[in-house]
């Protein structure tokens, strides 16, 4: 495979055009090659903007090319199965965005066809490549491993505390904070996404919870008043417990994602991949903060993580009101990894670097997500073996 490598993106919307596209064209790994979508306008764009792409509105054509060497494939869930057939008959590498599937059925399709095919194969759980997400996680994994309690650990009785078998075990919470005013019409559309905001979003955090807590998920209950406000609860083989609590009647002025893991007597907290924080594990940093992307008020918030952030996003939201543009409130973003998740797959696809989000670990987390839809229709714990 030559270095770099040459990308067709397939499906060029808003995710396409506000991350992957410029993404790839700025990458010295990978190389912004062919545009595909069937909206002609779209591509028209793209040429004015990045002059030496190839565009086509047939999928096929690009992933035919002998020229494309890897494919991008960023349309709505609404089309997966059928693209990945045909590259994993070209033998090519793909990464998908998630969700991987609108169905099951589709999502065990896709598993047979890329292990059949061996292709290198990479989901958009691209938490699993937020600089802040991939520190919390190397810290907490190590805590959990190798316990490094602090000294000072207040200890009532030690020789009278019971010896107990869930001593240290982890728990984990995630809270998402989101305004469904963003959100585009398809979300809505029960044809383009079946399970809303349970699927399309959902697969994100229960990826996070399985990477963190590195144990297999076994039992999920779920609560939802449909389609804004969700409560889910995963158990683990372990004994571990993850709860998701999703809300979309929320507000952009707010971080939108905060994690805290706890086990063995420490903390770690990851509070919108702006800062971390983490508490009673001996010699790991206290607080770090983050670079946040495309920040237009580099003079405010000097101090970065969430303080920072929430002094820019005032900034940002005053001057949405003052103009009456509301998109001006979008400034200042957590690096999500949407950038290093598809240089790190690049490294993959080269055989430099390790799996990032492999088809095994996307379809963990989608039946995590499938098992909570399930627990929320029929109202009662949903094993993993169900689903
Ligand atoms: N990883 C993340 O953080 C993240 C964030 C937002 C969206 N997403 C995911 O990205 C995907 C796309 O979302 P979006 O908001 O960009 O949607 P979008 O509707 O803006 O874009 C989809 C694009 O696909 C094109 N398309 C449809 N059928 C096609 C075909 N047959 N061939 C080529 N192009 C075709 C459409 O014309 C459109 O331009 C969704 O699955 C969404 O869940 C991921």
């Amino acid at each position: 495979m030559p270095d770099p490598v040459n990308f067709a993106v397939i499906g060029c919307g808003s995710m396409a055009r506000g991350s992957h596209i410029p993404n790839l064209a700025q990458s010295n790994k990978a190389r912004l090659h062919t545009c595909v979508d069937v909206n002609q306008s779209v591509l028209t764009e793209l040429q004015g903007k990045y002059h030496d792409i190839r565009t086509t509105r047939d999928y096929r054509v690009a992933v035919a090319d002998p020229n494309v060497q890897a494919i991008c494939l960023a349309t709505t869930e609404q089309l997966r199965l059928p693209v990945i057939e045909a590259v994993a008959k070209a033998a090519k590498p793909i990464y998908v965005e998630k969700p991987l599937a609108r169905s099951l059925a589709e999502v065990y399709e896709i598993q047979r066809v890329v292990r059949q095919a061996g292709i290198p194969f990479c989901v958009g759980h691209n938490r699993r490549c937020s600089p802040a997400m991939v520190e919390a996680q190397r810290i907490f994994r190590q805590h959990m491993e190798h316990p490094a309690p602090c000294r000072w650990r207040f200890d009532r009785n030690p020789q009278e505390r019971p010896r107990l078998p869930d001593d240290g075990v982890a728990g984990m919470s995630v809270r998402i904070n989101d305004d469904w005013y963003s959100w585009k019409q398809w979300v809505f559309d029960k044809e383009q996404a079946p399970h809303g905001p349970m699927l399309f979003e959902m697969t994100h955090f229960t990826d996070v919870c399985n990477w963190f807590l590195a144990a297999e998920p076994e039992e999920v209950i779920a609560l939802s008043h449909e389609p804004f406000n969700h409560g889910v609860v995963i158990r683990y083989a372990d004994g571990q417990l993850a709860t998701i609590s999703m809300s979309a009647n929320g507000t952009f002025a707010y971080p939108k994602e905060l994690y805290e893991c706890f086990g063995n007597g420490g903390a770690v907290i990851i509070d919108c991949m702006l800062e971390v924080r983490t508490a009673g594990i001996a010699d790991a940093p206290a607080r770090k903060t983050y670079a946040m992307i495309h920040d237009r008020h580099p003079q405010i918030g000097t101090e970065g993580g969430v303080s920072g952030w929430l002094s820019k996003k005032r900034a940002a939201c005053a001057e949405a009101a003052a103009a009456g543009d509301t998109s001006l409130v979008l400034a200042a973003n957590p690096d999500k990894g949407h950038a290093a998740i598809l240089d790190q797959f690049v490294d993959e696809i080269q055989g430099r670097g390790p799996v990032v989000c492999g088809v095994d670990e996307a379809v963990r987390a989608t039946r995590v997500a499938f098992a909570a839809i399930k627990s929320t229709q029929e109202k009662r714990a949903v094993r993993l073996e169900e689903v």
